[in-house]
């Protein structure tokens, strides 16, 4: 989400007249585009900023702004801290940003941190001829915004606000556009893409509309080759939105479905309404439905209470779905949740041994998972070219390193035999 955003900031730039430089020294504008999901990715921010006190001090013209969740989050009290900083934008203000940096420049420092529930996500067409310039043929197109989930460790309903999706014309508008371009891969962006539609309307006529539908439509779209999107609350997967993997040719057999632990009495501390019952039987029936599908996770290890017996649950889980791969994070405490205020914290150290015990039981399961793929032949989508050797992804978005010459192109697809595999990427020959 906050690269797709980063993308849009940087292409509003570009048309308000500024070039991208690697150039600190001389730069008129340093902008950081920023998360808070953990405080790791807030402290790293504020670290930065204080960092660039001195060259704002040595060069007062130069323009310094914050975008995104931190800048969401924090408002004013970023300039307070930082009063070097002269625009603070929030999330849903981003289309303004060109705006905003100018009259900052004559008027002085500028907060732009209002959330409005009734926000509706402009239609922004992306630059046409972005492909073929820089050779991407994988594009983010975001669907939603915001999220009613609250999930009580989560900042992202507060930094985001209320969940709002974009019109099924307009996102279908930004593929083709895409498409037209260049782009063969999308992938359709949302904080829970399965509530898609459940919030507001988006058809023009009004009538009521679901993601996989949505799925069916960009499918649509001639010239699209892969279609992925992320991410799904397990509460909200449905069996029409399962079906799709075993009905539209496009979506890449790839699932990323958060659990973020174990135990169900840790799941409805978190409030995430579903137990680890009903999301084994999700598990079983995309598999019924998908079997080659490649199923990957987030988990959160050490939330207020997390008991020792709870986190087994969690290690059980890992045992029985055999994910492909996971993301997994130690709890962290965000101003403003509804954790933030639970008692007994876990200790960090006990946090600390959980996720390293964790990511290691995962690294040996995604590495028995990526030799399950050794002898098959895979198409992949080639992202680079050197002299002997390739890269590029698989439909399950594995990453294959494959020997041989060819005269395909980036964005070309390619059949490799699958040789050897590693805990994050195969290996094989070009066929
Ligand atoms: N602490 C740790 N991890 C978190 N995540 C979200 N909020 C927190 C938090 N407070 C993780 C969840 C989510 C992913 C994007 O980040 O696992 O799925
Ligand atoms: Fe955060 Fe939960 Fe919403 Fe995901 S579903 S963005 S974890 S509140």
């Amino acid at each position: 989400m906050n690269e797709r955003d980063s993308e849009i900031i940087a292409q509003i730039l570009s048309d308000g007249g500024y070039v991208e430089t690697s150039d600190i020294e001389n730069t008129d504008l340093i902008l950081l585009n920023t998360c808070s999901i953990r405080a790791k990715a807030e402290q790293k921010v504020m670290s930065q900023l204080g960092a660039l006190r001195k060259a704002k001090m040595a060069r007062p013209k130069m323009q310094i702004c914050v975008a995104g969740c931190v800048a969401q989050q924090e408002g004013k009290k970023i300039r307070e801290k930082m009063p070097h900083v002269d625009l603070v934008i929030g999330t849903q203000n981003i289309y303004e940003i060109d705006k905003l940096l100018k009259r900052s420049a004559v008027e002085g420092p500028i907060i732009a941190t209002n959330l409005d529930d009734n926000y509706s996500i402009p239609q922004f067409i992306p630059d046409y001829n972005d492909a073929k310039q820089t050779n991407t043929f994988r594009k983010f197109v975001t669907i939603m915004q915001g999220c009613n989930n609250f999930c009580t460790y989560c900042v992202v309903p507060y930094t985001r606000g209320r969940e709002v999706s974009r019109s099924v014309k307009d996102i279908v508008e930004e593929v083709q556009t895409l498409v037209n371009s260049g782009v063969i891969e999308i992938t359709l962006l949302g904080q829970n893409v399965n509530s898609y539609a459940q919030s507001n309307t988006v058809t023009e006529d009004g009538s009521p509309y679901s993601f996989a539908k949505l799925l069916r439509e960009v499918a649509k779209v001639e010239g699209l080759k892969r279609l992925r999107f992320t991410t799904s609350n397990p509460k909200d997967l449905s069996d029409e939105l399962m079906s799709c993997f075993k009905e539209i040719d496009i979506l890449c057999p790839q699932f990323h479905l958060p659990v973020q632990a174990g135990s169900d009495r840790i799941l409805k501390k978190m409030n995430r309404k579903y137990n680890s019952l009903g999301y084994l039987t999700l598990v079983d029936t995309l598999r019924k439905y998908c079997p080659e599908i490649a199923i990957t996770t987030d988990i959160i290890v050490g939330f207020p209470g997390e008991t020792d017996e709870d986190f087994e649950k969690t290690m059980k889980l890992l045992e029985t779905v055999k994910y492909h791969g996971s993301f997994s994070f130690k709890y962290s405490d965000r101003p403003g949740t509804m954790a933030n205020n639970f008692e007994n914290k876990v200790d960090e150290q006990v946090k600390s041994q959980r996720l390293t015990r964790f990511q290691k039981r995962q690294d040996e399961i995604s590495l028995e998972r990526n030799q399950e793929y050794i002898g098959l032949t895979k198409e992949i989508l080639l992202e680079r070219i050197s002299d002997e050797e390739v890269m590029g992804r698989t439909s399950t978005n594995h990453i294959v390193h494959a020997r041989g010459i060819t005269d395909k192109n980036i964005g070309d697809f390619i059949d490799v035999s699958i040789t050897d595999a590693g805990q994050h990427s195969l290996r094989g020959v070009i066929l």
